[in-house]
């Protein structure tokens, strides 16, 4: 049956494993593999806006011996005249995989249902799980073993970054915390779900409204930005209830002293995080973002190998 990676709660934690080791190898010799070779098509799809995504697909693709086809939707039909489950039906006839940005997680679905080929979710409202393997790689390159880490994530945690962050470290057995505004926490469906991952995992998911006991000795910092793609309109109420969530030179000192910081980038400097915290020493965000390479790369390459 047809893999696809549509949240991070779709590999088990070998699978996630075997993902991130692939990465790793690819990351040391970059031009090993090349199971697109052809050149076969890879479709990508974007609804919302891009830098990191785009690129990192459209060179990994390449990388692989394949030819990226990069597809903007207000110029396709999928912009309104035709159903993603339609387009899926015509894609599988032409390219090896489906890459999309979207915003309803349901459309992703649909578009998995109607296809043969993997369907990878490249960010949708409720998940950005390729961010996530990126994300992991970077950690395991900085910390060795990802078990047993504990990492928090503050800022909007029912956004896709805060969800797929529960999902993605309750799978790899780390203790993952959520520091959100109340009325920001995680889905109560994906806080069971990280939870019920994590008692297997030997992890754990927990969700603060407190920023400072969030972060109190912990491994990881990682933030996002307050308003995420399609929130626009909600800037103003969000800069002001996030007001106590930045993550700052004082914030930082509440976790070890060696805790590594991360943001998937683009960040709002000032906001979510100062200059001199994602500017400093303990940041890794330009790693972070170079993995999106290696770890999209090892995702492609194993769907691709899946029976
Ligand atoms: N982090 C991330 O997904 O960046 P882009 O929006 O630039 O793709
Ligand atoms: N949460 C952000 C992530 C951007 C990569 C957004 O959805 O806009």
């Amino acid at each position: 049956m047809t893999r696809h990676f549509l949240r991070d709660d779709d590999l088990t934690t070998a699978e996630q494993a075997e993902i991130l080791d692939l990465a790793a190898e690819l990351k040391r010799d970059r031009f090993s593999v090349r199971p697109l070779a052809g050149p076969q098509t890879v479709a990508v799809i974007f609804d919302k806006s891009s830098t990191r995504t785009r690129v990192s697909f459209a060179v990994g693709i390449a990388d692989l011996g394949g030819s990226p086809l990069i597809i903007s939707t207000a110029n396709s039909q999928l912009s309104g005249k035709e159903t993603a489950s339609d387009t899926a039906r015509v894609l599988e006839r032409q390219v090896a995989a489906i890459v999309w940005r979207t915003y309803a997680q349901t459309g992703l679905e649909e578009m998995a249902l109607g296809t043969s080929v993997p369907v990878i979710n490249a960010l949708s409202d409720e998940f950005h799980p390729c961010q996530l393997l990126a994300d992991l790689l970077t950690i395991r390159e900085h910390r060795g073993e990802l078990a047993g880490l504990t990492v928090t994530f503050l800022g909007d945690g029912a956004s896709n970054m805060g969800q797929s962050y529960l999902l993605a470290c309750a799978t790899a057995g780390m203790h993952v915390r959520i520091a959100a505004p109340a009325e920001y926490a995680p889905g109560a469906q994906v806080v069971l779900n990280a939870q019920a991952i994590a008692s297997r995992t030997g992890g754990s998911a927990t969700i603060f409204t407190d920023p400072v006991e969030a972060v109190s000795g912990v491994d990881i910092v990682v933030t996002d930005t307050w308003v995420s793609m399609g929130k626009e309109d909600e800037k103003a109420a969000r800069v002001k209830t996030f007001g106590g969530y930045q993550v700052d030179s004082e914030l930082m000192a509440h976790a070890k002293s060696d805790a590594l910081f991360l943001h998937c980038l683009p960040a709002d400097r000032g906001y979510e995080v100062s200059a001199d915290v994602i500017d400093g020493p303990q940041s890794v965000i330009w790693d972070e973002a170079e993995n999106r390479l290696h770890a999209q790369k090892a995702l492609l390459v194993w769907l691709l190998r899946q029976p």
